[in-house]
């Protein structure tokens, strides 16, 4: 057998994994997700969330991928087959493979659209605005709306991008694929190590400015309005189930747990490195860039500059808008706006593509692992793939919403439970804990054991039950044609993965 790779430095994998964690979803979800589910008061269910889903599930994941490193296997259909002695575990680990390539057609293409603005910026090609005053927010933001639109399209079915966005999405596929090819240390660890101190440099730099702005426009709003914005919080949400749920989700999708892109990380792990300190370290290390940096930047420069009550508004308008829109608008207005725009978009580039890796990593491992597949060769097959897949979102209408909405909650939180459960109740709980516990670096307290085997399941049944009866049900009921092929898409992504985790599983007994 090959032997498989291995990161670098400890460092190197602390960087790779917050790269992993530390995403689009810290700067643009984050703060959309927070100011409509009742700013402040969204963090008593975030919080809880974290404590009882985000840090167990982060050893559960490291533990299980580090044990499956160990013996060949990098992926969830190996590993549940390690840890469940069934012919059906293999199969309930393609979601492990198959969700994250489902995720990455659309969020390279995200990403793609940062690269794109970083350079506009910088060229000083995006529009400007020259008053504020008297004019309504609407008018202001009007031809940011229609430069986003321009560059990625519209339509109610077909969405015609232009060249440039089409283009720039070649790059970004090419510069994933390029670092993928690369292996892990040479490729996603070095990429890390320049990326993740980049990113905490551009989003002090944007957060100092973001402060020391005071109000140019709107004399009553500064800075610290808009933190006031994000953090007052309205206790009457916390009766709402959905803010709950989307606070639940915002940890699974934030941590990048439950899909199997942080149990892939771990099995380059030796067998007595310390999962407890750098699951942890991980876990913190997000929470920073979310909270902190996060919260820190679109939504309070939306404030200081359109006032509290058009901020509601924007976000409301989505996390996309806050980003291309509103927060080029600010950025074109105050001095070396071209830089601060280019920090803006290089910063949401170094989130996306240290995530992206991630989320290309699972096909990778499990053509490597299962089939044999030299590096190159499997990094040129799944570059095509995804290449291919993504002119599903990037052209029709409703697409990208429907991916994420399938991708982001339901797989997501199944795939969460699945794993915890084959952990933590079918293999074995007392030698799935002594897996957490093994070569750590701290002593995880005995508490854990008990959330991990008791409470973090009954929560994540919670979720998914009370997900369904909210809306999961009306939404699976509801099309559109671009729902519909986006639904077709999952199942074939699904089925072929089942016919390939067949064939991989057959061979293996000849
Ligand atoms: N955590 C990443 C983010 O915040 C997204 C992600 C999800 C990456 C799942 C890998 C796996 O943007």
């Amino acid at each position: 057998m090959t032997q498989r790779q291995r990161w670098g430095t400890r460092i190197g994998l602390i960087l790779a994994m917050a790269g992993n964690a530390v995403g689009l979803g810290n700067f643009l979800r984050f703060p959309v997700q927070a100011a409509k589910h009742g700013g402040g008061a969204f963090m008593i269910p975030y919080f809880i969330s974290f404590l009882l889903l985000g840090i167990p599930l982060m050893w559960v994941e490291w533990s299980i991928g580090r044990y499956g490193g160990v013996r060949g296997h990098g992926t969830s259909p190996g590993i549940f087959s390690l840890l469940w002695k069934n012919k059906f575990a293999k199969y309930l680990g393609i979601i492990g493979v198959a969700g994250p390539l489902a995720i990455v057609i659309y969020y390279a293409y995200i990403e793609s659209w940062t690269l794109a603005y970083a350079i506009f910026s910088l060229f000083g090609k995006i529009p400007k605005v020259t008053n504020f005053q008297g004019v309504g927010f609407e008018e202001i933001l009007k031809p940011f709306e229609g430069f986003l639109t321009g560059f990625t399209g519209t339509g109610k079915f077909f969405i015609k991008p232009s060249l440039f966005a089409y283009l720039f999405f070649v790059i970004t596929i090419l510069i994933n694929i390029w670092v993928i090819a690369r292996g892990v240390a040479k490729g996603i660890e070095a990429i890390a190590k320049v990326a993740m101190p980049m990113l905490f440099i551009f989003a002090v730099i944007l957060v100092v400015r973001i402060f020391t702005l005071g109000s140019p426009v709107h004399p009553d709003s500064n800075a610290l309005k808009g933190l006031s914005f994000l953090w007052e919080p309205d206790f009457s949400k916390l009766l709402d189930l959905n803010v709950w749920l989307s606070a639940a989700g915002q940890i699974f999708f934030t941590l990048s747990i439950g899909m199997g892109a942080i149990m892939v990380y771990a099995s380059y792990l030796r067998e007595e490195d310390d999962i407890a300190l750098s699951g942890l370290a991980t876990a913190s290390t997000n929470e920073f860039a979310e909270v902190v940096l996060g919260a820190s930047i679109a939504i309070p420069a939306a404030v200081i500059f359109f006032g509290y009550q058009n901020a509601e508004k924007i976000a409301q308008a989505g996390a996309f808008n806050l980003a291309f829109v509103s927060m080029p608008a600010v950025l074109s207005y105050i001095p070396l706006g071209n830089i601060f725009g280019f920090l803006w978009f290089g910063l949401l580039f170094f989130a996306g593509i240290t995530s992206s890796l991630a989320l290309t990593q699972p096909a990778m491992a499990f053509l490597e692992d299962e089939f044999k597949i030299p590096r190159k060769k499997a990094a040129i097959l799944i570059g095509i793939f995804i290449f291919l897949s993504a002119h599903i979102p990037i052209f029709i209408s409703g697409a990208l919403d429907e991916l994420d909405f399938w991708m982001g909650t339901f797989f997501i939180t199944l795939f969460a439970g699945t794993e915890l459960i084959i952990f933590f109740w079918v293999f074995n709980p007392k030698k799935a804990w002594k897996e957490i516990n093994k070569g750590a670096d701290i002593k995880v307290p005995k508490f854990f054991y008990y959330v991990i085997r008791y409470v973090t399941p009954l929560i994540i049944l919670a979720i998914f039950l009370g997900w369904f009866i909210q809306s999961g049900w009306k939404n699976i009921i509801s099309g559109s044609p671009g729902k519909w092929i986006a639904r077709a898409y999952i199942i074939m992504l699904l089925s072929l993965l089942a016919g390939l985790v067949y064939i991989a599983f057959r061979r293996k007994k000849e």
